[in-house]
């Protein structure tokens, strides 16, 4: 009988949730544990542990005393303030960038420098800490222009100037209305880029490295990439967009000289890296980096790998991804986000969700991920935040995938439900130019 390995997975979105089915896909016992963990992830047999625990310290001891083998952390903010270091010292194994090296997404004046220092791709820029400098900058440089602050700002620290006004409006906000607190204390005025973007996730020990199917997210709210952006709001993967030869030059221009330049800033980057890629006129460059797998890049990603990702997580986390390896499976995976109405702005929770279990359960191919959603006095999912649920589909075609993913978010329903009708359709043009051409 095999051992039964314990793994607690940190954070309650649909990205952990992606992780947890990954985890329990392959044929190897595991015994998982999630904080806070969401009641879909609970559903599929994950336990939650429901004590406040105010540290990460907390957490660590936690682990520690309940002798977790493994632990995965999802969303950056934790990574950013040093849970790694922090099990690590305990002797606890996590999978997951440590303080220094999770820098390259807590401060985008670090992974800006680090790029300019190593000659890696990315938009050109000037650092601010000064608001007349950076409006003395703006005036000589003119619209378009992108101003960003340097430190963790939930997804809003990109702030994209077509014109003057707009961006004389988000220094405004940056250093009098003081809207990014201390993460705009530093700020990034950058040059804007042109291209469509890919979002690529890297596995890596600092040494070695493993390229997971290519993605791409639909950050807008409305179709056709309209309207403020969000978290994302559906993602596809792979994505022709990155062809062979455009990954070739993102190894040897963008990922090789990255985790060298890691290794010699003495920030040896282990865990999964997220190279958010522009394919500009100039080639592909880097428009961020992220120190964890993207949300909802995730659920897109994970459904096409087949792999002991207890294995994969935990060699590499131990320096030896080099032993690991995986098969991934032909066709295409389509994830689609049902979000509350409102959302990205103000929305209300609380509103009942049905259908999740006809729309998971109906087709083999497809899954459903909370990201958002809580139980009722009834034990009746209901919704609890912006991005409620996700669904997955994958099919040889991607033309299939987003048929069958479509059918379950037909199959979910909840007052307010909304969703973006063309996940995946930028995907559909690029492999039909292709046939034709
Ligand atoms: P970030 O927070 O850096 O990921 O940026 C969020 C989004 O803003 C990106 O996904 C891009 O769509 C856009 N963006 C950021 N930087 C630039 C840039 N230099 N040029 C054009 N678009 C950008
Ligand atoms: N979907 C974008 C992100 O996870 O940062």
């Amino acid at each position: 009988m095999d051992f039964l390995n314990t793994v607690l997975i940190v954070g309650s979105g649909g990205r952990e949730h992606a992780l947890l089915k990954a985890l329990l896909r392959s044929d190897r016992p595991l015994c998982i544990y999630a904080y806070p963990g969401n009641p879909g992830m609970e559903r599929d047999g994950c336990t939650i542990i429901d004590k406040k625990i105010d540290t990460w310290e907390g957490l660590a001891g936690w682990a520690e005393e309940n002798e977790i083998d493994l632990t995965l952390v999802g969303p950056e903010m934790p990574l950013v303030e040093g849970i790694t270091d922090i099990f690590q010292k305990k002797g606890l194994c996590v999978f997951g960038p440590t303080k220094a090296a999770a820098r390259i997404e807590g401060s985008k004046v670090f992974a800006k420098n680090l790029m300019k220092k190593h000659g890696i791709p990315t938009a050109d820029f000037e650092v601010f800490s000064n608001k007349d400098e950076a409006l003395a900058y703006l005036e000589e440089k003119g619209a378009p222009i992108v101003i960003k602050v340097s430190g963790l700002a939930a997804g809003k620290g990109a702030i994209v100037c077509d014109t003057m006004e707009a961006a004389r409006k988000a220094i405004g906000e940056i250093y009098d209305r003081k809207s990014f607190g201390e993460a705009g204390s530093q700020v990034i005025i950058e040059e804007k880029m042109k291209g469509e973007e890919a979002s690529l996730f890297i596995l890596t020990d600092g040494n070695n490295y493993k390229i997971l199917p290519v993605a791409q997210d639909h950050k807008a709210i409305f179709d056709n990439d309209q309207g403020p952006n969000t978290g994302g709001m559906g993602a596809f993967a792979p994505t022709p967009m990155v062809d062979k030869s455009m990954l070739k030059q993102i190894e040897t221009d963008i990922i090789v000289p990255t985790l060298a330049a890691m290794k010699e800033e003495r920030s040896l980057y282990r865990g999964l890296l997220y190279l958010g890629i522009m394919a500009t006129e100039d080639g592909p460059k880097v428009v961020e980096f992220n120190c964890r797998f993207g949300d909802p890049e995730t659920q897109s990603v994970l459904p096409l790998v087949e792999c002991d990702w207890y294995n994969a997580f935990k060699a590499c986390a131990l320096g030896r991804l080099d032993t690991v390896s995986w098969t991934v499976k032909p066709g295409y995976c389509v994830n689609v986000v049902l979000a509350s109405q409102g959302y990205p702005g103000e929305y209300e929770r609380g509103k009942p969700i049905d259908g999740i279990d006809e729309a998971e359960h109906a087709k083999p191919n497809r899954d459903v991920y909370h990201s958002a959603t809580a139980l009722d006095n009834e034990g009746h999912f209901v919704t609890n935040g912006g991005r409620v649920v996700s669904v997955s589909a994958w099919a040889d075609t991607l033309a299939d995938a987003i048929g069958i993913a479509y059918e379950g978010v037909a199959q979910i329903d909840f007052k307010g439900k909304t969703f973006r009708k063309d996940i995946g359709a930028k995907g559909l043009q690029r492999l039909k130019r292709a046939r034709q051409s």
